[in-house]
């Protein structure tokens, strides 16, 4: 797929102030600083699309992009975050939840797991709560490009195996870097099948 056009559209903790459900969307969510912001610039070939930090808790709203007239892209602020206060966790879990949960034109959810990291409980916690809604979901390892060939096989290996004492079947996943820009014909490939299932199914 080739992107013409990425527009900012709206930012918000309200889904009922989010765009009107009438095109596909994909949201991409994960630990906080694990590059949610920066694979959508990636995806996109805009570098200052969605904005990006080196700290941590940047994204705070749910950031409504969208692409080629055609769909949605979604940047949300991640979860995990251990100086954000226990007020704005709750937040954060109420309004999060509620998009999950209600948006029905969400076609996917990228889960996003930092591919350095050994599994991490709180990214295990959250997709098994997407297993128990039946939440259709992908998995994406992000900064692939700081480590070396077999490290990353290894924990991918090992995130598959954690995923294996709880699920049947493995889902989908992804091999990004968006310093290096890998995994991007995938990830836009992978989208262009499931919008043209969306488009056929209405
Ligand atoms: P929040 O909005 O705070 O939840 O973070 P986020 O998940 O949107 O992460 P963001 O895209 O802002 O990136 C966080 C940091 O990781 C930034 O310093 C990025 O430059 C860096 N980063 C993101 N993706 C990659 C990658 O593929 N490779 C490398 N080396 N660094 C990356
Ligand atoms: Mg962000």
């Amino acid at each position: 797929m080739i992107i013409k056009q990425a527009e900012f559209v709206i930012s918000n903790t309200n889904i009922d102030k989010c765009p009107a459900p009438n095109m596909p969307e994909y949201a991409f969510i994960g630990r906080s600083n694990v590059g949610k912001s920066s694979l959508i610039n990636m995806l996109t070939g805009r570098k200052k699309l969605a904005k990006i930090s080196v700290k941590p808790g940047k994204t705070q709203l749910i950031n409504h992009f969208i692409i080629n007239e055609n769909w949605y892209l979604v940047d949300l602020p991640g979860y995990g975050y251990a100086k954000a206060s226990k007020t704005s966790k709750e937040k954060w879990q109420k309004f999060i939840n509620r998009y999950i949960d209600n948006r029905e034109n969400l076609v996917c959810l990228f889960v996003l797991i930092d591919s350095r990291l050994e599994p991490q409980k709180i990214d295990l916690e959250f997709i098994e709560t997407l297993g128990k809604k039946q939440i259709p979901f992908v998995l994406v390892y992000t900064k692939t490009d700081k480590l070396n060939k077999i490290n990353l096989s290894n924990n991918i290996e090992i995130f598959r195996n954690t995923m294996l004492e709880k699920w049947e079947e493995l889902p989908k996943e992804f091999i990004t870097s968006s310093e290096k820009v890998v995994g991007k014909d995938d990830i836009l490939n992978y989208i262009d099948e499931l919008n043209k299932f969306y488009y056929k199914k209405e």
